[in-house]
């Protein structure tokens, strides 16, 4: 039978349990267990702050320095009969992790031009950001200050993953941006089906990445480290869901952006109302679609930032279909 919940802080790390315990009041007891599981290296002993909650409440958070809260000095001696950790006792961790001090980004598809300036911007903005790619430069991203994850865009099982440690490392993310893309264009592009059935299948592969990331992202969004925070989850797009379908070299990037565009919108209407925003954001050219000169794109990194920052620090819902042009300002269709 679970008796409560309890919250606990480690510095300015939180941890949500449940407890099995028949004396739950006894935080000597809990402070026991904590000493003799993960908790042992490199903690400090006196900042560990427990709350104990009603049956079935929602666990809140007390912050270690609003004053509702209770030292355990663990050097002092409990009580003999607590000292036994196995008496009675199952401790689960039913949350990971979270830092309290700054909220989490997890980027998916972080190369030097969108990926690199969106997490620039985003720190700037007090985020802790998860840098992911196929291959991170790790010694690069850790010296910037990200947090690099290997992670295959291709794969809704290596998404899975990724999340996993993003939330395990850092915490649940509220912010999810999806920026990796595949593009294979068919060998012969007057003849599309020439593009071979597995070239083809990678674009679909992206899509239904998309769909486990979003998936992952809005559990991270509803948990309780998230409650107060605001969500959001873009993908970078393109102009190629709304304009004609006549490029047949981009046929398979057409389908996987259409796809993504579609899901959206559909995801933008079923969450908006808990307030999580998904975003198809795409840098267009002045009459909103593709730019005219496409190789400007390949330096719009700063914008790219610039825009993904504000719509994820603004308060509302804007568009879901964020059209934007070369000076960062919104294409109003
Ligand atoms: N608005 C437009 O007209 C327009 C024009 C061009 C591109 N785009 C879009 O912009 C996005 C890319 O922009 P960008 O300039 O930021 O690209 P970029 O600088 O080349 O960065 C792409 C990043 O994605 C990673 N990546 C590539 N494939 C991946 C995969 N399968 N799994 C995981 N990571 C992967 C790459 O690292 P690894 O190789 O290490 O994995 C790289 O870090 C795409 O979504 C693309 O469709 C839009």
């Amino acid at each position: 039978m679970s008796l409560g919940h309890v919250v606990l802080y480690i510095c300015d790390e939180a941890f949500y349990f449940s407890l099995e315990v028949p004396e739950l009041s006894c935080f000597y007891t809990i402070g026991r267990v904590l000493e003799g599981h993960q908790f042992r290296l490199g903690v400090p002993r006196t900042a560990i702050c427990l709350d104990r909650l009603q049956k079935n409440s929602t666990p809140r958070q007390l912050r270690p320095d609003s004053g509702q809260r209770n030292d355990i000095p663990l050097s002092s001696r409990p009580p003999a009969r607590y000292l036994n950790p196995s008496r009675n006792l199952k401790f689960t961790q039913t949350n990971p992790p979270i830092k309290m001090s700054s909220p989490i980004a997890f980027i998916i598809g972080a190369g030097k031009n969108v990926g690199l300036h969106t997490a620039a911007a985003l720190k700037q903005k007090g985020y802790q950001v998860a840098v992911g790619s196929r291959k991170p430069v790790v010694d690069e991203a850790k010296k910037s200050g990200y947090h690099p994850i290997a992670v295959s865009a291709e794969s809704p099982d290596s998404i899975k993953a990724a999340f996993a440690q993003v939330t395990k490392e850092l915490g649940p993310p509220s912010v999810v941006v999806f920026n990796a893309a595949v593009s294979v264009p068919p060998p012969v592009p007057a003849d599309p089906l020439t593009l071979p059935f597995e070239a083809f299948k990678q674009h679909t592969d992206i899509v239904v990445s998309v769909y486990a990331a979003a998936q992952e992202a809005v559990a991270a969004f509803r948990s309780p480290a998230n409650k107060d925070a605001l969500k959001t989850f873009i993908v970078t797009g393109n102009a190629l869901p709304w304009i004609p379908a006549k490029f047949l070299q981009v046929m398979g990037l057409n389908v996987e952006k259409t796809a993504v565009w579609r899901l959206m919108e559909l995801l933008s209407n079923a969450y908006a109302k808990e307030g999580i925003r998904f975003y198809y954001a795409a840098l267009v050219g002045d009459q909103g679609g593709f730019l005219s000169d496409i190789t400007k794109f390949f330096t719009s990194g700063p914008q790219h930032g610039e825009v993904y920052s504000d719509l994820v620090t603004r308060k509302d819902q804007a568009e879901w279909e964020f059209r934007f042009t070369e000076d960062a300002k919104q294409f109003k269709v």
